[in-house]
């Protein structure tokens, strides 16, 4: 879906439908009003009539009214004025949306559904995250299409030329750009999603978009002794791999480096996982392909910043050469990892993915990962785990959670966390205490090999995917990931 903004009118907008939006307590967004009144009243009567009444998540089409251009006409319910927020504004841009499927062109003034506190640049860019979000499909595997379902241009209706939400809708069509990448990775099961394919995946982009990109194979992880990473593949036939994209857009200055847990099937391995919903395993490589994503929108913004991708991808399986309970590993750091537990193998792969970045002198490290189960249960499906060992770099990711309407919640690491990873026969275990603080113990274990650089890790294990009816990637945590890179490019 292509996007631009117009200062036409939505009675006059050159479009084949207009939306315009409506508040419960009957209050008309000013092209509600300006429509009403191109249209002798159209908008007031059907308020009148009670078939709108601007409840959250109401609609009503009309169409051929008299003074207005576009054929089709929609008002939106926006619910009260005082209540809406950014989940409000989404539902209603993505109700928008989805009420034209047979429309090529629509046009919307989101600006002005002013949820507290944002802006016109806000607003620009979760309008086009939204808009993109409603006409996702999920039909690549599928021998018969699902049917059109939405327009192929939006217009965002502004009162006047607005650089604001020109940049933000620059923006947010680059997020949904990388969202939908993520997404479609995310989605793609696990016998076509291998670490090789995503490598295959990271060169197109990389040639597509202008990056830089390397990928190492089994013999290179071996000569860099990445043994705790090679661990977690040795029971699969699929081979490791670790991908690197990189982005120049900061000519001599330190690079923020991402890191993305690319496990593309999590069996658990010889610790074997249970069978109920096993193949939402193949969601274990989101962070991956949100690192992945993310970078899609670095290159497509031109930001001026060095940002590196990393990701190390492998798949989790039990076979007669997979790492047993109770294997000793060195890491490439040289500290040596005791595997109490094989299906504690997002951290494995990730400390020596982590130690080798040490070699990009970074600015920044984020890693990205759905690690842990107790994380879901400790935020559910609403807040990323945010963990830090840098108060101003923890400060950074907030501030763009909030700006990017994509949730995280700062979680604790500490000392008394760490006892838990104490064992007699090797530097660490893979695991703390079971039901104690596993996301946090987890996160522990990451921070005892990113002492050399303000980092961050992103649990986001409960945020990357949805299960039920809609099944499928969410796209986060790229507009976090995104936004603390713009901000950070200034
Ligand atoms: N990929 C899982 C984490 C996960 C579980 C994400 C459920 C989303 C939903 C991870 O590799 C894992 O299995 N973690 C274990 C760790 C435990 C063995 C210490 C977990 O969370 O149960
Ligand atoms: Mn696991
Ligand atoms: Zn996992």
């Amino acid at each position: 879906m292509e996007f631009s903004t117009t200062t036409s009118h939505a009675e006059a907008v050159k479009a084949d439908a207009v939306a315009v939006g409506v508040f419960a307590d009957g209050e008309l967004t000013a092209s509600a009003r300006a429509l009403d009144k191109a249209s002798r009243g159209a908008v007031k009567a059907a308020l009148k009539s009670g078939d709108m009444t601007g409840k959250r998540g109401t609609q009503l089409a009309l169409r051929g009214l008299p003074g207005v251009s576009a054929d089709r006409v929609l008002l939106v319910g926006l619910g009260s004025r005082d209540d809406f927020s950014d989940r409000a504004f989404a539902e209603a841009v993505r109700a928008v949306v989805k009420a034209f499927p047979g429309a090529a062109e629509i046009a919307l003034a989101a600006t002005e559904w002013s949820v507290k506190g944002r802006d016109s640049e806000w607003a620009a860019r979760q309008f086009a995250i939204a808009a993109r979000e409603a006409v996702f499909r999920t039909d690549e595997l599928k021998s018969k299409k699902d049917e059109a379902n939405g327009p192929s241009k939006a217009l965002l209706i502004v009162p006047a030329r607005h650089e604001g939400a020109e940049r933000g809708l620059k923006q947010g069509s680059a997020i949904a750009n990388g969202m939908a990448l993520t997404k479609r990775l995310g989605n793609l099961p696990p016998n076509i999603c291998t670490p090789t394919f995503l490598a295959d995946e990271a060169r197109k982009l990389a040639k597509q978009w202008k990056l830089g990109v390397e990928v190492l194979e089994t013999k290179q992880l071996e000569a860099l002794k990445m043994a705790s990473f090679l661990n977690v593949a040795r029971g699969s036939a699929q081979p490791p791999r670790l991908i690197v994209l990189k982005h120049q857009g900061g000519g001599k200055s330190a690079p923020v480096v991402l890191v993305g847990k690319g496990i593309t099937f999590d069996s658990g391995g010889i610790s074997i996982k249970p069978g109920a919903a096993m193949d939402e395993m193949k969601f274990d490589m989101c962070g991956a392909a949100s690192v992945i994503g993310t970078m899609r929108t670095v290159a497509e913004l031109k930001l001026k910043l060095n940002v590196i991708g990393v990701v190390a991808a492998c798949e989790n399986m039990p076979s007669g050469t997979a790492t047993r309970p109770g294997d000793i590993v060195t890491s490439m750091s040289g500290q040596t990892i005791e595997i109490l537990n094989t299906d504690a193998e997002g951290r494995l792969i990730l400390c020596d993915a982590l130690t080798y970045v040490e070699r990009f002198k970074p600015a920044a490290v984020v890693d990205v990962a759905t690690l842990t189960g107790a994380c879901v249960i400790a935020l559910g499906n609403v807040n990323s785990g945010l963990f830090a060992n840098n108060e101003a770099l923890a400060d950074e990711l907030m501030s763009a959670s909030r700006g990017a309407s994509d949730a995280a919640w700062r979680m604790p690491l500490g000392e008394e966390y760490q006892e838990q990873l104490k064992t007699n026969f090797a530097d660490m275990a893979n695991l703390g205490t079971p039901a104690n603080a596993g996301a946090i113990t987890a996160a522990c274990f990451l921070a005892r090999f990113t002492k050399a650089y303000p980092w961050a890790h992103l649990d986001i294990a409960g945020t990357a995917w949805k299960s039920g009816a809609a099944k499928g990637a969410t796209g986060r945590p790229v507009p976090l990931l995104s936004q603390f890179l713009i901000q950070r490019a200034g």
